[in-house]
């Protein structure tokens, strides 16, 4: 094996997901202290209480508590790198979940143990499984009162359709959490409280389940009920299939406690032993094997204003195969045309390190002079081809901007355009209309508070948002067709997108059969084809 297949080889990108709360962010931190990539798990610097996640780093999000974009981290583990992309918990920005899930090889999915499935898990779940990536289940909060285990399994099972495998097994719960057994290797780890805040290693003690210490050491009533657990879950469980867990079709399952620490590191190792090497990826040439060794990537997100003492743009870029070294010459497919990576970053809380290399599996932000777009491709190698695309998500919510000030109109312009290319709203205008009036559709209503934050914020702009009937967005296909002789219902609005498409905006779906009834050779999409 080359130094550059073995590198990539050890590389696991995975996303994060779970509904706000379950401990998603406490885990991150977790990681990195077992990688041993930050002294003191995310104390980065104080909030309220004295905690602040290294991956929540805008401004808003720390007010709001809600994470509003993706960051990605990185650290090294038991000879493996790994890439973990964080996303928002908050379904309004699933859209960013599921750029970020384009960029990711597999999924880990948090649980609150005493809550189980909830909202948002449903709904980051469901945009999870459109890609078809393993998903691995980390049900946390073991040291509080938890529900059934079996039950728990259950809910997951049901709820969101994805078959389940416990790797191990919880004894107990809240102050009774007496820890977990190792299925395969049939040995107990004990529950050992960390002291709270946990900054250190958890320390272990493993008892093989025929110990006959173990009676003693978790009680009677716990050993007879593991001995059944045992029994039960070797006689009537699922049996573990490895390629149906690559298929996203069986998630593994382990419980823990991240905030004590417990359980992580034992997660950690699974994880390791199940999830794949960087996978190769469809472009319009065929497949493109990871352990190619000419460069390619894409852009899956873009963003600006990240950090207050860096006011540029970022874009983030999964690599798909060969080595990236700074500075180096690549061809930009969609531009057509040859730039310079400069000034790649990796992303570590506030603090951006320069990257030298990065290889198949990475994540890499590098300087955007305004000219990448999401799902954009980088080549060096002859083959120009470009990756699949990443689809955009219909807007559901639309409002009519207006600038408050019209003396900072380029400042309106400029902030609000880009704010749309990093893909976080989409902007239309009446047709052949200018800047004046805006109307800005978005996937989820908090976008809109995004936006006015954002625009005071970053660009010193104040807006006026009055809200739109709307609900229901189609491109119009047919070229030829002039919009303004169509028969529409009265409640129909036609518009343009910054492309030069003509859009309709329907009230209901009873606005969109009208149209498509009475204007014969009419031909409407649901997403954009460009
Ligand atoms: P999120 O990113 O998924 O939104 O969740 P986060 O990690 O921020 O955790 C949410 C709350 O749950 C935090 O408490 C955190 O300390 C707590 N928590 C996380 N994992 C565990 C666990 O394994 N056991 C227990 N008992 N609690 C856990 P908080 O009160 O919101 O914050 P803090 O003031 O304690 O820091």
């Amino acid at each position: 094996m080359s130094a550059f297949t073995d590198k990539v080889s050890k590389r696991r990108t995975f996303a994060i997901i779970s509904h706000p709360d379950a401990g998603k962010t406490t885990l991150t931190e977790k990681f990195l202290l077992y990688g041993g990539a930050i002294q003191e798990a995310g104390m980065v610097k104080g909030k309220q209480h004295m905690r602040h996640a290294v991956s929540d780093w805008m401004e808003i999000e720390k007010q709001r508590g809600i994470s509003v974009t993706s960051s990605v981290l990185q650290f090294n583990y038991g000879g493996y790198c790994i890439n973990i992309l964080d996303t928002p918990g908050h379904q309004d920005f699933s859209e960013d979940t599921y750029r970020t899930l384009m960029a990711a090889d597999s999924a880990v999915m948090v649980i609150d143990a005493s809550k189980g499935v909830e909202d948002q898990t449903r709904k980051l779940f469901k945009v999870c499984a459109m890609r078809h990536i393993p998903i691995f289940t980390f049900i946390n909060k073991m040291d509080r009162e938890a529900k059934d285990p079996y039950e728990l399994l259950e809910e997951i099972e049901q709820e969101l359709g994805v078959e389940t495998y416990p790797i191990n097994w919880p004894i107990g719960c809240g102050k009774e959490f007496k820890g977990v057994y190792e299925r395969e290797k049939r040995e107990v780890i004990r529950f050992v409280a960390a002291s709270k805040g946990a900054r250190n290693k958890a320390e272990e003690i493993i008892t093989a389940v025929d110990d006959p210490s173990l009676k003693e050491a978790i009680g009677d009533d716990y050993y007879a009920t593991l001995q059944d657990d045992v029994e039960l879950l070797d006689g009537a469980g699922a049996v573990f299939d490895l390629d149906r867990v690559h298929e996203g079709k069986l998630s593994p399952v382990c419980f823990g406690s991240a905030l004590t620490n417990f359980g992580v590191e034992p997660f950690l190792e699974h994880f390791l032993d199940f999830s794949t090497p960087p996978m190769p990826r469809m472009s319009d040439e065929g497949p493109i094997d990871p352990m190619s060794e000419d460069f390619s990537a894409f852009v899956f997100k873009i963003q600006a204003n990240m950090n207050s003492r860096h006011r540029d743009r970022m874009a983030f870029m999964r690599i798909c195969s060969g080595t990236f070294t700074k500075g180096m010459d690549v061809y930009h497919v969609q531009g057509k045309k040859k730039i310079k990576l400069n000034q790649s970053k990796s992303l570590m809380a506030d603090e951006r390190e320069e990257i030298q290399e990065a290889y198949s599996g990475d994540i890499i932000g590098v300087f955007d002079p305004g000219i990448f777009s999401i799902g954009d491709t980088i080549v060096t190698g002859k083959k120009h081809f470009a990756f699949e695309g990443i689809p955009t998500f219909a807007p559901e919510h639309f409002a009519r901007i207006r600038n408050r000030d019209t003396m900072k109109r380029k400042q309106f312009v400029k902030g609000i355009t880009q704010i749309a290319q990093e893909g976080a709203i989409q902007i239309f205008t009446e047709l052949g209309g200018g800047f004046e009036e805006i109307i800005v559709g978005v996937v989820g209503v908090l976008q809109f508070e995004v936006l006015a934050y954002r625009l005071k914020n970053e660009y010193n702009v104040e807006i006026v948002n009055t809200p739109l009937p709307y609900q229901f967005i189609r491109w119009v296909v047919n070229k030829d067709i002039d919009v303004k002789t169509l028969n529409l219902s009265s409640d129909t609005k036609y518009v343009e997108d910054l492309k030069g498409n003509t859009l309709l905006l329907f009230s209901n779906t009873w606005g969109i059969n009208w149209a498509t009834e009475r204007n014969s050779g009419l031909e409407l999409a649901e997403f954009s084809k460009n």
